[in-house]
């Protein structure tokens, strides 16, 4: 039987995590993961389509298998994910090598369509869903460290800033039950896993009716009166209670709803990492609202005192994009001010990318000359990677509890691990494993990486 497949993953971690969703939908189907795609019979491509780079480097990635089709004509190839669900057919029409295109609400249909593209059929199933998510389905940690897992907490997005595609990949925000999420927390602490990442495009709107629970099902649990009305900080607060020995992260915060009942819930327990991801995308006012993203420079600013003044130990880090539509060099500016007041931990910085659909595409106008786009975001580089090393310099003597991921990229005598704060430490091996809790005393730093040494193991 033809049943080995191969999934491959591009773009964010919600769409790691919907991979190991598809892995269990088709390991309960009777198909079985293969390591490399040189002896998988499907290839499955979870694909981004955030900006026109990411979906270009698909591109590549289908012509390259191509090679694979010709030795293999029975090797199936399918694309899932956002660029599946904003091409469609016009993909199926365009890559003649892809016989399914399956969209990030429709992975339930897996198993039907592959059997039917067994028999030489190709299909498109691209329907979005207001209710689809994927709650009663228990991820396959195909790739997984044992140490840390993603848990996906809601689906979607509709906050609609004029630049991004994602309301028009993954649809209407929804929330998933939270007994569903401590169960598999819980499922994963019992498995040996240390932590826990809680994703969703805006964790802050997460929010749950336990009506929606008893209209669903049989009876309201009487003794969990506290699932009446779930938002974020309750949710976090019960993740985090399950075990201290399980550190819990979450992303992303949109600093429109990041509030300090949040940040009380994340003092409160030492288990939820200090670390907030707060994406600022632009430093401006006017490109701000431009950008419709509901917040001023000055609110952001706020949000940032908030934190620093409710959890002193904790790490920023930010996105932003560089050149999106009628950005002056003031505006410019303006970022790299904002650069300087909050000197972030780290920051993922992007050229602006004009995607079909948005309410940029349709009324604005992509008028920053590449060559601007690139300068201004170098400048924001350089700004950022200077900051990060100045950052790091200040924790050289601190000591920190790290949690040990695995083995170090430069060399196999040392380990890797993180601290609360998100931030990577080498150190020697010894005969630490592993998934163990020790202490670090850092002695030096690049920009990106911490260096220490063991003072205590648990
Ligand atoms: N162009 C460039 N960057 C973008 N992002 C989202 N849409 C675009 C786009 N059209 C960035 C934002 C977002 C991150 C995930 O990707 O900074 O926070
Ligand atoms: Fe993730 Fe957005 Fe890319 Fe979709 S388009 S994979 S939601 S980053």
């Amino acid at each position: 039987m033809k049943n080995k497949i191969y999934i491959e993953t591009y773009g964010c971690q919600m769409n790691f995590a919907d991979s190991e969703i598809v892995s269990s939908i088709l390991n309960k189907a009777g198909y079985t993961n293969s390591r490399t795609p040189d002896d998988a019979d499907y290839i499955l491509i979870n694909t981004c389509a955030i900006r026109d780079n990411a979906e270009q480097r698909i591109r590549k990635r289908l012509r390259e298998l191509k090679a694979l089709q010709r030795q293999r004509p029975t090797l199936k190839i399918g694309i899932l994910g956002c660029m599946a669900e904003r091409l469609q057919k016009q993909l199926m029409e365009e890559e003649d090598n892809v016989s399914f295109i399956v969209g990030p609400d429709a992975y339930r249909n897996l198993p039907s369509m592959l059997s039917h593209i067994a028999q030489g059929e190709r299909l498109a199933e691209t329907m979005l869903s207001e209710t689809e998510t994927y709650d009663d389905i228990e991820p396959v940690r195909y790739d997984s460290n044992g140490i840390t897992a993603y848990i996906s907490i809601m689906r979607g997005c509709q906050n609609y800033c004029a630049y991004c595609v994602v309301p028009y990949t993954r649809g209407r925000e929804r929330s998933r039950d939270p007994q569903t999420i401590v169960n598999e927390a819980r499922k994963l602490v019992e498995n040996g896993y240390r932590e826990v990442t809680l994703l969703g495009q805006n964790v802050n709107s997460y929010h749950w009716e336990s009506a929606k629970r008893n209209a669903e099902s049989e009876e309201l649990d009487s003794h969990t009166p506290s699932l009446i009305s779930v938002g974020f900080p309750e949710l976090l607060d019960m993740v985090a209670s399950i075990d201290p020995r399980l550190r819990v992260r979450f992303a992303t915060s949109h600093p429109k709803d990041l509030s300090d009942n949040l940040l009380h819930v994340m003092a409160k327990h030492d288990n939820i990492c200090k670390c907030i991801h707060l994406p600022v995308q632009s430093g401006s006012a006017r490109m701000l609202k431009l950008m419709n993203r509901h917040y001023s420079p000055e609110w952001y600013l706020d949000r940032i005192d908030a934190i620093r003044r409710i959890l002193p130990s904790c790490s920023i880090t930010t996105d932003v994009i560089a050149g999106f539509c009628s950005e002056t060099e003031e505006d410019h500016q303006a970022t790299l001010e904002m650069f300087r007041r909050v000197r972030y931990d780290y920051a993922y910085m992007f050229k602006f990318s004009m995607r079909p659909n948005t309410y940029a595409a349709k009324h604005l106008q992509d008028d920053i000359p590449d060559d601007v786009k690139t300068r201004r975001l170098e400048e924001i580089i350089n700004l950022q990677g200077q900051i990060a090393l100045e950052n790091n310099q200040k924790e050289i003597g601190k000591t920190y509890e790290v949690l040990v991921e695995g083995v170090s990229h430069r060399s196999d005598q040392q380990l890797f691990g993180r601290n609360s704060q998100n931030k990577v430490i080498v150190f020697d091996r010894g005969d630490i494993q592993p998934g163990q809790y020790v202490h670090v005393r850092v002695t030096r730093c690049t920009a990106a990486t911490l260096i220490g040494t063991v003072t205590t193991k648990q």
